[in-house]
């Protein structure tokens, strides 16, 4: 079996957790390949909403097999018992259904410190992280120094936790940070989190992934966060710290290139981003705020306001370039229902006055702002119905119809869902 992939195209809360819901019975596996707590996946089911941050989006899928947290990732063991203990408390057996990767690192909590440190030294043009400790965590385990799950078995683990906790106390000094007053009972909470994970099944996951996929079962790889916050290819360096595409899918769970299928590309019939940096198609208006408003575009984690837009067909279509994406989902699109115009941009003009199709170098580097590009619009008659309550592609109103054919036609890639609410239901297969 082929391993299938399911990313977001844009700046991540496209609803991959929605989707990888969705798409999980029909998967033996699913598994998150990298990020951390700073990814929200939101799932409403049976009239309940459940926000995953590390735990992977298939737990609730009937028949639930395995779920697995690969190498990938990393990980915040307090945030991970809070959300573990709350999913057992519902009922799952989550000790039985989810494997962590050994090789998955940790993030400590002096991590979070350096984050905000970090922030607070770029000052006005501070990335806006999710503040959970991201950046300093893979910065650790790319200069070689994490811990990473496997070492927390080891019976050194105290020693090397000290040496690690004390060489970013020097770092935190350096940069004229406070260590908080309660960092005892903040490290007394982590160690204790850190008892609690080991009680879960501590896995060699490239082994587990690979000989299930050689016994015929098949894997949904999941990604957090999204192209345009790729470290790689993504507007740097407003940016994740992860390689949010299709090829994080190899490293973070030890699978070839040759081992990947489908590769699930996700995007919102508009755009939105949470944090600073470049956004092309931004609206600063009142339409900007109506989206927000009817899309409820506030970040899951942290209840930031989502920055909000128009399409952006320019950077849809390097995304799909990039992750090689075979499938397009297409999500929210009910949030469109009572615009009269809808505009996608199809191409930029240059600060050179210049126009291009493709994504260029730079779409500017400003913290705040929609960035040195303006786009240039293609204008759409709005379908003023609701379409919330479709279930099927052929009740669908024409003028809809007509603006995905239209993305088809740009992106070259199908359509194959369409989302018209965020419960498990609202969701069209074409
Ligand atoms: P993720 O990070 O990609 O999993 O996405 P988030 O969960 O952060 O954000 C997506 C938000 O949109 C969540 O609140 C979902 O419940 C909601 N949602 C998902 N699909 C739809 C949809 O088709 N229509 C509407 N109105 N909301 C949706
Ligand atoms: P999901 O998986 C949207 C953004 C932050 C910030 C930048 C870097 O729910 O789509 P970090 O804390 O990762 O160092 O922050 O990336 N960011 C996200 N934006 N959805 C996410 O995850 C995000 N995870 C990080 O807002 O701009
Ligand atoms: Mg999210």
């Amino acid at each position: 079996m082929k391993a299938d992939i399911l990313l977001g195209l844009q700046w991540g809360d496209e609803g991959k957790g929605k989707i990888v819901d969705v798409l999980a019975p029909k998967y033996d596996i699913v598994a998150r390949f990298q990020g951390g707590p700073n990814a929200g996946h939101t799932l409403e089911f049976d009239g309940r909403k459940h926000v995953l941050r590390s735990i992977p989006s298939g737990v609730f899928a009937s028949g639930s097999g395995a779920n697995i947290i690969g190498n990938g990732v990393v990980l915040d063991p307090v945030l991970f018992r809070e959300e573990a203990a709350a999913l057992e408390a519902e009922g799952l057996d989550l000790h039985s259904i989810l494997r962590i990767s050994k090789k998955a690192h940790l993030i400590l909590p002096t991590h979070r410190l350096l984050d905000a440190a970090g922030e607070r030294a770029k000052g006005s043009s501070k990335i806006g992280t999710t503040g959970k400790g991201i950046g300093p965590t893979y910065t650790d385990k790319v200069s070689r120094h994490g811990l990473r799950v496997g070492d927390a078995i080891g019976p050194d683990f105290i020693e090397r936790y000290h040496a690690l906790r004390d060489r970013h106390f020097a770092m935190l000094k350096a940069a004229g940070a406070e260590i908080p007053a309660n960092f005892e009972d903040l490290e007394t909470t982590w160690l204790e989190a850190v008892k609690y994970l080991c009680g879960f099944r501590l896995t060699d996951t490239e082994h587990y992934v690979n000989k299930a996929l050689d016994d015929n079962k098949s894997l949904l790889c999941e990604g957090a966060q999204g192209t345009m916050l790729d470290i790689d290819f993504g507007s740097y360096p407003f940016v994740t710290s992860s390689n949010t595409v299709a090829a994080g899918a190899c490293t973070g769970l030890g699978l070839a290139p040759r081992r990947i299928g489908k590769v699930y590309g996700i995007f919102k019939a508009y755009c939105t981003r949470v944090g600073s940096g470049p956004f092309p198609t931004e609206l600063f208006d009142e339409t900007g705020a109506e989206i927000r408003r009817i899309g409820h575009e506030f970040g899951a984690v942290t209840g930031r306001e989502r920055r909000c837009g128009w399409l952006d067909l320019v950077a849809l279509r390097y995304a799909v370039m990039i992750n090689g994406a075979t499938d397009l989902i297409m999500m929210k699109s009910d949030v469109l229902d009572g615009f009269d115009t809808i505009k996608v941009a199809t191409s930029y003009r240059l600060p050179d006055g210049s126009e291009t199709r493709d994504f260029p170098y730079s779409i500017g580097d400003n913290a705040e702002g929609s960035g040195s590009m303006t786009p240039v619009y293609q204008e759409f008659k709005g379908w003023k119905t609701s379409l919330a309550d479709k279930r099927t592609f052929d009740e669908l109103p024409k003028t809809f119809k007509d603006y995905v054919a239209f993305i088809e036609s740009e992106v070259g890639v199908p359509v194959t869902i369409i989302s018209v609410g965020p419960d498990r239901t609202e969701t069209i297969f074409k």
